[in-house]
């Protein structure tokens, strides 16, 4: 832990801002271009729309990274060298976007006033409507820029409606003016996930999804219109017709949400469906043009390999992305019509530069979950293998093989799953090479008696009292006198989400600390140091408003402000840690680059270590089930081995430095913000295995994350939390991990979350009968309940010591003392 008492900025941070910058263009996907861009050099641009001036770095809620600033796209083209022609414009807008934030505050205020929820819950993840401010669009300066932003985040999801997934009448008849007008023409989305802009789309000849990059948003769309980077990502979940998002299941329901589209989610329902989406998945151009060939089809040893030769035919350097889909037969099971199996991304070609990669595809991997028989199947008849939209092969099984039987977990639907309605055709006069089903046999056996928690019954816990015991099942959590929040539990690191019991540190195991992800370290930015912790001056005073307290209590509120301030100048030591954002988890899948999503790993545990976080809550990997909802920014992909992938190599750059350990989240099928404490997942087991589980079972595998945080809906009528089948069977069971389970924060029942408007139902005991270790950021009220049901038996105090051993086990793995 390095402490900072200047508010200078420091060499780290300057080094994370040039790192960033140099990585995060690779995450901005071309989505339209006519060759107008990039620009030869800075000139003078009219600069239009809300994410301009106020330009998105990511989405709101415990993904949102208190940065010390951030680049604006306006800041960085004027940085650039730019002249931007606007800025009148720019003025008004951001001036009606003040008055109308503020009102808009006001209602949520009037509106916590009347539920009597509080503001804290009433304005989550909810945001200001967009200003009708009237663009001049006359056409002057060299080039038009339009910046369409979208902001979202956690505890509410997003609307099908203007503003939100669709154009306003404003921007559609702004962004036809800029077009009309200017000789070049950019339309720039500063967004988290789709917005449809089929409306204005065959009108613009320029698109480029720029995403949200966080610090150095602007920065790096500078360099890309200056050709001093180039996008070269892809998208890694489709973007549709907003009459086209599938309504098969429900969404955006309270209660019960039934999956009933099955496993066909994504580009697997719009290739069963026979839609034509805007821009498929996997879809992204770059500055310069690829030819790619298929030069080998092989199989060898259960793997399937596909050699190409990609070459540069354009006039600027690039990197293309290459993305093998297998496409499985019909038989028992339904199957999408084609699958990702494996991608790489190239080197740097420059122009008339050619490579050649193999990508290579195990061919247990291609197997689909068979319900009936608690097994993953390889149904007998030709796997159809291709590239990049290129033909390569057939691997052609003679007979239908179980790659492993494991167990019936986690409940079922109610329903019959969707079963698509396209059938593929096999392309002919393809190698075909015959695969022995036999070798498949068990390829992909595990070890059923494996329980990780068994090896973990540490012999030093005989010291411990069942109290104690229960004590280092939950978290500290420090009560509101110092402001602190949801969040924003910690007492040793300001701004930090939680940390372990007092206890775990008394008996020499040490503390973990835990901050938010998954766009940087969630910490406050200015605090001071007491005996007893860290206290913020950073407020975030937002969240109290005088209307919703008592006189009492805001002058207590008031007081207690003024007094911090005060004991900070007395002590004379004010310190200050300011994290870098780097970009949303969708921007980071979208640069389908392993190597960079590790070194952003590696960024922020380089921070975690300066501030003395070691567990970060974090990676996100939450499938896009749906464009709505209000997190998808913080999460991947509508794609399992994407957002396995993904997490797997941020979890490496995390993991690698001392001290620090990743928590994957949240665990599992929590696809709406909607109810989120209520809503209640039902899916067949097929859906469950193949697309929601099989991303964590990837990253597990792979990259063993130290922890998992559960979600807080309900799995098939069992809380996540709750659900033993999930995490000892699967998680443990199955995949073999080693590390600690803790909550999402506040999913019990506890006076205090009840006191937030949270219902979480999840029990405390159940938490510890299920392997749910921890519980966060934990109350008084979850210690209670677990001492009294070991007290009459409920609970056997073993079961509990393997959750308090699992914790004490991690704190020595990190060697935190
Ligand atoms: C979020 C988690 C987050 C936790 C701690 C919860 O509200 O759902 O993703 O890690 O808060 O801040």
């Amino acid at each position: 832990m390095v402490k900072v008492s200047t508010d200078a900025v420091q060499p780290f941070e300057q080094a994370h801002y040039a790192a960033l910058r140099a990585l995060a263009p690779e995450c901005a996907v071309l989505l339209k271009k006519n060759g107008d861009f990039p620009l030869n050099a800075p000139c003078a641009v009219a600069l239009y729309g809300a994410g301009a001036r106020e330009t998105i770095k990511g989405g709101t809620g415990s993904g949102n990274v208190n940065v010390r600033h951030y680049t604006t796209v306006e800041e960085g083209l004027e940085n650039a060298g730019f002249t931007v022609t606007t800025k009148e414009w720019l003025r008004g807008c951001a001036a009606l976007r003040a008055e109308i934030a503020a009102k808009f505050e006001a209602e949520l205020v009037a509106e916590a006033k009347a539920t009597g929820r509080s503001y804290f819950m009433v304005s989550m993840g909810r945001v200001p409507p967009a200003p009708h401010y009237a663009a001049p669009i006359d056409g002057a300066g060299d080039v038009g820029i339009y910046i369409l932003s979208r902001d979202s985040g956690e505890g509410a999801d997003r609307h099908a409606a203007a503003g939100d997934l669709l154009l306003t009448e404003d921007e559609k008849r702004d962004i036809l003016a800029c077009a009309e007008k200017y000789k070049k023409f950019m339309l720039v989305l500063n967004v988290g996930g789709p917005v449809d802009i089929s409306a204005v789309l065959p009108h613009v000849e320029n698109v480029l999804l720029l995403s949200q990059l966080g610090s150095v948003t602007g920065d790096v769309f500078a360099d890309l219109l200056l050709g001093k980077a180039y996008p070269s990502g892809k998208l890694a979940t489709t973007w549709a017709k907003a009459e086209d998002y599938p309504s098969l299941g429900d969404f955006g329901l309270h209660g019960d949400a039934r999956y009933r589209e099955g496993v066909f989610v994504g580009y697997r329902y719009y290739d069963a469906a026979g839609v034509e989406p805007i821009f498929p998945f996997g879809f992204g151009l770059g500055y310069t043009d690829f030819e790619t060939s298929v030069t080998g089809f092989a199989v060898e040893d259960k793997t399937a390999a596909v050699t190409v030769t990609v070459r540069n035919t354009g006039a600027y350097a690039g990197r293309e992305t290459l993305q093998l889909y297998y496409s499985a037969p019909a038989g028992k099971l339904p199957k999408p019509l084609r699958e990702l199996g494996a991608y790489q991304k190239t080197a740097e070609l420059l122009p008339g530069e050619q490579a050649s990669y193999t990508l290579t595809l195990p061919l247990e991997d291609m197997a689909s979950w068979d319900g009936a028989e608690d097994a993953w199947l390889l149904e007998a008849g030709d796997y159809v293998l291709s590239v990049n939209g290129i033909p390569a092969g057939i691997a052609s099984l003679t007979q239908s093989v179980y790659t492993s039987r494991l167990s019936h977990a986690c409940g079922d639907a109610d329903f019959a799953d969707w079963q698509g309605e396209k059938q593929r055709s096999v392309p002919e006069n393809l190698p075909r090479l015959a695969v022995d089903a036999a070798m498949l046999e068990g390829a992909g056996h595990f070890d059923r008696a494996r329980i990780a928690g068994e090896k973990l019954n540490l012999p030093e816990l005989s010291d411990f009292t069942v109290r104690e015991l229960a004590t280092v099942c939950a978290g500290k959590y420090r009560a509101g006198g110092e402001l602190s929040v949801i969040g924003n539990a910690s007492a040793r690191v300001s701004g930090a989400a939680g940390e372990t019991a007092d206890i775990a540190e008394e008996k020499g195991f040490g503390k973990l600390v835990m901050a938010d992800g998954p766009a940087g370290v969630r910490v406050n930015k200015r605090y001071f140091e007491v005996e007893s912790g860290a206290i913020n001056l950073d407020l975030n005073s937002s969240i109290w408003f005088k209307d919703l307290m008592s006189p009492e209590e805001w002058e207590a509120l008031q007081a207690q402000q003024l007094e911090n301030e005060r004991r900070a100048q007395e002590r004379g030591e004010i310190l200050y840690h300011y994290a870098a954002a780097i970009p949303i988890g969708t921007a980071l899948a979208q640069s389908w680059n392993a190597a960079l999503q590790e070194e952003c790993g590696d960024i922020v545990a380089e921070e975690m270590q300066r501030f003395g976080v070691n567990l970060w809550l974090a990676p996100a990997m939450n499938i896009h089930r749906s464009p709505l909802c209000g997190r998808n920014f913080e999460y991947y992909s509508e794609d399992p081995l994407i957002s396995g992938k993904t997490a797997a190599a941020i979890v490496r750059g995390i993991q690698k430095r001392e001290k620090c350990a990743a928590t994957i989240k949240h665990f599992a099928c929590n696809n709406q913000e909607t109810d989120r404490f209520g809503s209640n997942t039902i899916l067949s087991q097929r859906a469950l295995r193949e697309i929601y589980l099989k991303g964590f079972e990837i990253c597990v595998k792979e990259s063993a994350p130290m922890s998992v945080m559960t979600s807080y809906n309900l799995i098939n009528g069992v809380h996540s939390a709750n659900n033993q089948a999930l995490l000892e069977t699967i998680l443990r069971g199955e995949w073999g991990f080693e590390g600690v389970v803790m909550t999402d924060w506040g999913t019990t029942g506890s006076a205090f979350n009840r006191s937030m408007g949270m219902a979480g139902c999840s029990d405390p005991m159940l938490c510890v009968r299920a392997g749910n270790d921890l519980i966060m950021p934990g109350q008084q009220d979850d210690v209670d309940r677990i001492v009294e049901c070991v007290e009459s038996g409920e609970l056997s105090i073993e079961e509990l010591r393997i959750c308090a051993g699992r914790i004490l086990a991690l704190c020595k793995r990190l060697r935190l003392v």
